[in-house]
């Protein structure tokens, strides 16, 4: 595209990942294959809504390191706790305060939260979980639902969202033995009637330890919870004795203080956490109810560790974060942001009365072309990539940046202007306009 001309640096630069790190990039999905898109951004810094990259060029950030920076980029009171404790120490592999008030903080913010351990990735969270989850009652079976992505942990790879959903359609990725895959039942999200099946049915019910799903879907592009459905597997879970396990790595303090289990009225087992609670930082957590969490070593023989659990930068940068979060009217202004937004795209797609739809949970959304409605992964087989990636491209080209795939969530930080968030809504309604 245009941007191999004018992007030098950038090209300069991802010619030399490629001699040495595996496809130029710490992490699939930043390649850009999926809107082919060459060479990918190049990211030099970031400073609240906007990103710069290697070649000066600006873009206003809807991607938003994943949904991590719900304050934008460098936010300065984020960004001087951090550096004042960087000043103390930055790791220590020690037990600190900072950890405690880190874990007093979340368990009195979401309910169903009684015990919470540090981890630094939220794939670490989801392995720890469905560990747990097998532990306590000695059974091997998962559920999980296709398009929600847990992370890269063997068991959770089957049938992914996100950057798995491309490279592989139909199972896992290469490298996981037969028998973890088996362990595995995948779903379609919110189908009632064949998840009511299984439990009334299926002798494999027995043996199921845990189901684990993102309760607002946001690895097959933003899908909502159909009316019902997490209480119905609020229910049969409890019925079955197996665990429910909520990831809310991108959900939680994102859609709310006490995240969608808040916003649904739902008390989930074992929840996972990431991204925003760390402020920029690598900082994950799982929590959930104090019989099960015990389990973990060293009070229990479930086992689970970290060097860097618990950092003290990461874990500073998290409270900073959150105690903007906690701020009176955090998430109502957040949410006029994304009306502003997301109310002239809906009102395009309408009055051109094409295939496309607008899918939003609080600052979390995404826009599908191609579909009119979207309930789980199933229905993406329609999905217009070649549309998305034309729109992907002109954003671009326009200085905008959301994810670079149709099947990921876009998200809205508090840094972002009306004047930015307009300049975006005009040029998603003049692609709109110009070629639905
Ligand atoms: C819902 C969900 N769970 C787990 C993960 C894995 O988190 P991490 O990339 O920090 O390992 C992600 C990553 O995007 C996610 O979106």
């Amino acid at each position: 595209m245009r941007g191999v001309e004018t992007r030098t640096q950038s090209k300069l630069i991802y010619e030399r990942a490629r001699q040495i790190i595996p496809g130029g990039v710490n992490s699939p999905v930043r390649s850009f294959r999926e809107v082919d898109v060459f060479p990918p951004l190049i990211v030099k810094e970031g400073s609240g809504s906007l990103i710069r990259d290697a070649d000066g060029r600006e873009y206003i950030d809807y991607c938003l390191g994943w949904g991590s920076m719900i304050l934008g980029h460098a936010h300065p009171a984020v960004v001087k706790a951090a550096a004042t404790q960087m000043e103390k120490g930055s790791s220590f592999g020690i037990a600190t305060l900072l950890e405690v008030e880190f874990a007093e903080k979340i368990v009195s913010l979401v309910p169903s939260v009684e015990r919470l351990r540090l981890v630094s990735s939220g794939t670490e969270s989801s392995m720890t979980a469905v560990r747990l989850a097998r532990a306590v009652t000695g059974r091997s079976k998962l559920i999980k639902f296709s398009g929600h992505y847990h992370g890269h942990v063997d068991s959770l790879l089957i049938q992914a969202g996100s950057g798995v959903s491309f490279l592989n359609r139909e199972a896992s990725s290469k490298g996981i033995p037969r028998g973890v895959v088996e362990d595995t039942l995948v779903f379609p999200f919110n189908n009632l009637e064949i998840l009511c099946d299984f439990f009334r049915k299926d002798p494999k019910a027995s043996d199921l330890a845990a189901v684990i799903l993102e309760p607002i879907a946001g690895n097959m592009g933003v899908v909502l919870p159909e009316p019902g459905f997490l209480e119905m597997l609020r229910e049969e879970t409890e019925r079955a004795g197996a665990l429910l396990i909520f990831d809310e790595v991108i959900s939680g303090f994102r859609v709310g203080l006490a995240g969608a289990a808040g916003l649904y009225g739902i008390d989930p087992d074992l929840t996972c956490f990431g991204k925003i609670i760390g402020g920029g930082f690598p900082l994950a957590a799982l929590g959930g109810k104090k019989q099960f969490l015990d389990a973990l070593a060293p009070l229990g023989e479930v086992y689970q560790a970290g060097t860097l659990s618990g950092n003290p930068v990461a874990v500073t940068a998290g409270l900073a974060t959150l105690a903007q979060v906690e701020l009176a009217g955090f998430f109502e202004n957040l949410q006029s942001k994304t009306d502003r937004l997301l109310t002239p795209i809906r009102e395009a797609i309408a009055s051109r009365g094409c295939k496309a739809c607008v899918r939003a949970q609080g600052s979390m959304f995404s826009v599908f072309f191609g579909l009119r409605e979207v309930l789980c992964k199933e229905d993406l087989q329609h999905l217009d990539k070649e549309c998305f990636k034309k729109f992907f491209r002109f954003l671009f080209e326009n200085g905008i940046y959301i994810p670079p795939s149709p099947q990921e969530a876009w998200f809205l930080s508090t840094a972002h202007t009306n004047e930015q968030i307009d300049f975006t809504a005009n040029k998603a309604v003049g692609f709109i306009y110009s070629n639905l």
